[in-house]
């Protein structure tokens, strides 16, 4: 074998002289294609040309977790203009189109994560294939980014695969697995991993002919027709996307309409469309929010000491889905509760998680071993972590902790996943406080990335560190919060919503209340989101959190609770529900005037317990504020975050509508001290 070794590129040839190019991007723990590796990769290709002419390519990873994780997004900070940004695209383009050009055959050997311009790469290549495993996520996220694929894979792809189901993969951003690819054309063939390089050669040496897409595929791409299938895929997108949001998905769209697939025309203006979203506000914030979460993942390093038992008290709501996530993500879970019945519900909930996220049925059944009922709480002796998620009362959780402190291992952490109690209110047992840590996961579990880790004085720092380790491992995202009332998402949160409230008392519709909400970028409006919450857990938290500074509670919410109106549990809240779930709405009537503050004491509302939070240092820095409301209360992604909402909007400004709120609705809109002191 012929070993030729650049930097992050290494060419091996073999006796049939096929050239074996292996990605391992140096001091990176994934590949990413940067400007230096891509120029590489060019200086690699033009050297194959020379004699002796390779009988073929195979292009694979020199990394256990995956193929290439895309471009550089470093490279898309700051970035201003659309002459800087043509630069990236250009870079990529002439690459992958030499590599789409050469003369012999070439495979992308795909295992892990190919994503992105990872994928661009891959489709540049005659054949490709694909490891079936787990693991292995093909796909094209860049709309997350506020941009779309720009290295060709806006035409390549529906090229391949015909544009229907192209533009539902670029349009969503969406990834498939390894045989979801193979099923879609995406991949010439998905192999077990013995088998990967097998059938690479097999690609090189037999030559089979290419992947092309089917009649039907290619219909939907003649010129007459993509304005049709356009105009339909748009109906759909507009149903879940907000075009003045996120502008992307509609460029790439609009850009497959207009340019096709067949010219070369075609990949010069898929990079014009590139580079005009590229330095747009909604890319760059994307941008940041896409670091806000590579900082949150730093923070949870894998150690050797793991835990690997979880012992969970209570299987309601929260109790029951944390044990099912982390039996799923390969812990080992035992799930007590002094009621059977809810340990069943659980159980059943689980088994439905595990069909859905795993299929395999041998899968199903070694992540239902893991997940083991424990009426009697045998577990508590031998587990790493024990965490409680009984009722929201004080004296149950301190009752439950003084019972643990006898039992369990002396070295085994505790968490409560309480949503507003201060940790210290939950123990007087100096030695359990010491190892008692909040992890206050989020509803729906499966669905909600983030976990506050909460840590209070007398919490030991190593302990917390292990406890953003486990985050990590069961593949979510930790932010370190201090140990104060309502922690950080549900102290900025509950003002919203109870602002909400406050709007309906004043008799403006819910429907306009949610609609100014959805208008700004959250995901669901607060009227909706707080019936979904339950409003006797809005109530409790609300009151709650009065015991440690005033919080202005409307009647309106009272008085729902009272007549057992508790939202969509109940089929009837401050919206009556559809036995679908979906809330009732009447039309507002037109002559009705919504009041022009709406948004402003809803948004402003978030934004003052922002700013609460970051003076009173519940986190560490604006970033993480930012992070936790974006990941853990839906704060529109593309607006960056609240406090860097407020960087963009003037401080000042925002602080002088708070104050004539506060002279028309009261002192709940008093503008927090901290506001003097934001350093933006
Ligand atoms: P839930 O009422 O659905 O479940 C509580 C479960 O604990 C019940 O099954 C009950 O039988 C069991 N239980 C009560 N006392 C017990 C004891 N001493 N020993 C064993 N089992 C006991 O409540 P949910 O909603 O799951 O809340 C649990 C905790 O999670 C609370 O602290 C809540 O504040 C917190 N939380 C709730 C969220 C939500 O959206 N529901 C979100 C985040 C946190």
């Amino acid at each position: 074998m012929l070993k030729v070794s650049q930097q992050d590129w290494t060419v091996m040839r073999d006796a049939d002289n096929i050239a074996w190019l292996t990605f391992d991007k140096q001091d990176a723990h994934a590949n990413i294609l940067d400007s230096a590796a891509l120029e590489e990769l060019l200086v690699v290709m033009q050297s194959l040309e020379k004699d002796p002419v390779p009988s073929g390519l195979v292009i694979q990873s020199g990394k256990k977790n995956g193929f290439i994780a895309g471009a550089d997004i470093q490279q898309f900070k700051n970035v201003e203009t659309p002459e800087a940004a043509l630069k990236i695209i250009r870079q990529g383009q002439t690459v992958f189109n030499y590599l789409a050009a050469l003369p012999f055959p070439t495979v992308a050997l795909i295992q892990g994560f190919c994503v992105g311009g990872g994928l661009e790469l891959s489709l540049a290549c005659r054949y490709r294939v694909a490891v079936d495993h787990p693991k292995t996520k093909l796909g094209l996220p860049e709309v997350m980014l506020g941009i779309h694929p720009g290295w060709g894979g806006s035409v390549r792809l529906p090229r391949l695969i015909g544009g229907v189901k192209a533009m539902d993969l670029i349009l969503s951003g969406r990834s498939l697995s390894a045989q979801a690819a193979y099923k879609m054309g995406l991949v010439d063939a998905a192999v077990p991993e013995r088998q990967g390089q097998v059938a690479a050669r097999y690609f090189v040496q037999k030559q089979p002919a290419q992947h092309t897409a089917t009649f039907v595929e290619k219909l939907s791409n003649a010129a007459w027709m993509r304005p049709i299938v356009g105009k339909w895929l748009e109906r759909k997108l507009t149903e879940r996307v907000n075009r003045a949001h996120y502008p992307a998905p509609y460029s790439a769209l609009q850009h497959w309409v207009e340019h096709g697939v067949d010219t070369d025309a075609a990949f010069a203006q898929e990079a014009q469309s590139v580079i005009q979203l590229m330095p747009n506000e909604t890319a760059q914030n994307l941008v940041r929010v896409f670091y806000l979460q590579e900082k949150l993942k730093s923070l949870g390093r894998a150690q050797d000491d793991k835990i690997e038992h979880l012992h969970v008290i209570g299987a309601g709501v929260m109790g029951g889905d944390i044990a099912a996530w982390c039996a799923l993500k390969g812990v080992r879970v035992t799930l007590q509760d002094q009621n059977t019945a809810a340990i069943a519900s659980a159980l059943n909930r689980a088994l439905q998680l595990f069909k859905k996220q795993l299929k395999a049925p041998h899968l199903v059944k070694a992540a239902m071993d893991r997940l083991m009922p424990d009426v009697k709480g045998f577990g508590i002796r031998t587990a790493d972590l024990i965490l409680e998620a009984i009722i929201e009362k004080p004296e149950a959780k301190k009752a439950l902790f003084l019972m643990l402190e006898a039992t369990a291992k002396p070295d085994a952490i505790f968490a409560t996943n309480t949503s507003t109690i201060p940790l210290k209110e939950i123990s007087d047992h100096s030695k359990t406080r010491r190892r008692l840590i909040g992890l206050h996961f989020f509803n729906p579990v499966a669905k909600m990335p983030l976990v506050e880790v909460i840590a209070s004085e007398d919490s030991d720092h190593a302990l917390a560190q292990k406890c953003m380790a486990f985050v990590r491992a069961i593949d979510k995202l930790p932010i370190p919060v201090k140990s104060a009332p309502g922690f950080l998402v549900n102290r900025i949160l509950m003002p919203y919503l109870l602002e909400s409230a406050w709007l309906l008392e004043a008799g403006v519709p819910g429907e306009a209340i949610d609609k100014a909400a959805l208008a700004f970028g959250m995901p669901m409006g607060p009227v909706e989101l707080s019936d979904t919450v339950g409003l006797d857990v809005c109530l409790y938290a609300a009151e709650s959190l009065n015991h440690f500074f005033p919080v202005s509670i409307p009647n309106t919410l009272r008085q729902h609770v009272e007549k057992g109106h508790l939202g969509k549990k109940t089929g009837q809240g401050f919206y009556r529900y559809q036995k679908s779930g979906k809330p009732l709405r009447t039309a507002v009537a037109k002559e009705y005037r919504v009041p022009e503050d709406v948004s402003d004491r809803l948004i402003l509302s978030m934004l003052n317990g922002a700013v609460t939070c970051l003076r009173e240092h519940v986190v560490a820095d604006a970033d993480y504020v930012d992070a936790g409301m974006i990941l853990g209360a839906g704060f529109p992604p593309f607006r960056g975050g609240p406090i860097h909402y407020i960087s963009e909007q003037g401080a000042p400004l925002l602080v002088q509508r708070l104050k004539l709120l506060a002279q028309r609705y009261g002192d709940r809109f008093l503008p927090d001290p901290g506001w003097n002191d934001l350093k933006l």
